[in-house]
């Protein structure tokens, strides 16, 4: 566990162990108070954030440590100006511990291949593993036990989030249930991955372009954004038409399980990848969600110091 690159990469019982941690964080932080004294993260922004900085930032606080934020556009990294090899090298001489948000998946590979110091993926296009930890904390909370439970997915399939969702999913045996238009499926590759994870995990896994297919009977209803932060402007109209029978209404939620939850992990539009009703209804837990990203990813960083 050096890195949090991808869920992909981590073991069933290394996730597990995150989870059982950030319960543990959360219901007594103040044992862990001065745990990271001395320590320095380096937070890394190429994207916008409120929820990833904030809980990376007031998480290091809360451990005794300190972050540091560092904001791609007035840096020389990248760009032409200095290798990501030469910049993560002097960070790791500083620094120790690494998160970065950027748009290209392979950059934060390129950061981890040539860091002394552990790097955590706070998104990439490709994959958002830090949320998707908060999620299964989030979900564990209001359903119990993991195994055997449906999450559907709706929305933009070809998803950071998604993908990461599906990864977690199959790794813990949860069954996954993506409901996405043709041209806007996941990755084939996480697809084909999960497939084999899913197998291990005696979980199933479905990709269907029908909706009602994917929500029918789950425990867990999730969306995202259909103009995630790497999407340009000119694509929203025609995302708009292709994503609108796959939004999260009142009328899809009731084909879910009666008990079922709402997620999204934030920024969502109301009116868009879900009504203003099941967003802000009492099957929503957006904000519980959003909270657990600070306890989730304490225990993360914890882990990959090895501190706890
Ligand atoms: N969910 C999430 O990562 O939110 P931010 O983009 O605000 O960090
Ligand atoms: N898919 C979204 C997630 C935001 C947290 C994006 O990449 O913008």
């Amino acid at each position: 566990m050096k890195h949090l690159i991808s869920l992909k990469d981590w073991s069933p019982e290394a996730i597990l162990e995150v989870l059982d941690l950030a319960v543990k964080v959360k219901a007594a932080p103040g044992q862990y108070a001065d745990v990271l004294k001395q320590k320095t993260l380096l937070m890394i922004f190429e994207k916008p954030s409120l929820r990833t900085r904030i809980s990376f930032e007031a998480g290091m606080t809360q451990l005794g440590g300190h972050a540091i934020y560092y904001d791609m556009s007035t840096s020389p990294m990248g760009g032409g100006k200095e290798t990501i090899e030469d910049s993560i090298k002097v960070i790791s001489r500083m620094c120790d511990m690494v998160m970065a948000r950027l748009f290209k998946h392979e950059d934060i590979l390129e950061m981890a291949k040539h860091a002394t110091v552990p790097v955590i993926n706070a998104l990439t296009n490709n994959s958002h593993p830090c949320q998707i930890l908060a999620d299964l904390l989030t979900i564990q909370e209001k359903k119990g036990d993991l195994k055997g439970l449906t999450l559907a997915y709706l929305g933009d399939g070809y998803n950071n989030v998604t993908h990461s969702l599906m990864y977690g999913c199959t790794k813990l045996g949860m069954n996954i249930r993506v409901g996405s238009p043709e041209g806007y499926m996941p990755a084939v590759e996480v697809t084909e991955q999960c497939a084999e994870f899913a197998k291990e995990s005696c979980s199933s896994m479905l990709i269907t372009d029908d909706p009602a297919e994917a929500v029918k009977g789950a425990d867990v209803v999730y969306t995202d954004s259909w103009m995630s932060y790497h999407i340009p402007k000119d694509e929203e109209a025609a995302r708009i038409e292709v994503f609108t029978p796959y939004q999260v209404n009142e009328a899809l939620m009731a084909q879910a399980a009666a008990d079922a939850i709402f997620m999204n992990c934030l920024p969502a539009l109301r009116g868009a990848e879900q009504s203003a009703g099941v967003i802000d209804g009492p099957q929503s837990v957006v904000f519980d969600e959003a909270e657990n990203r600070l306890h989730a990813q304490k225990a993360v960083m914890l882990k990959l110091f090895g501190v706890a």
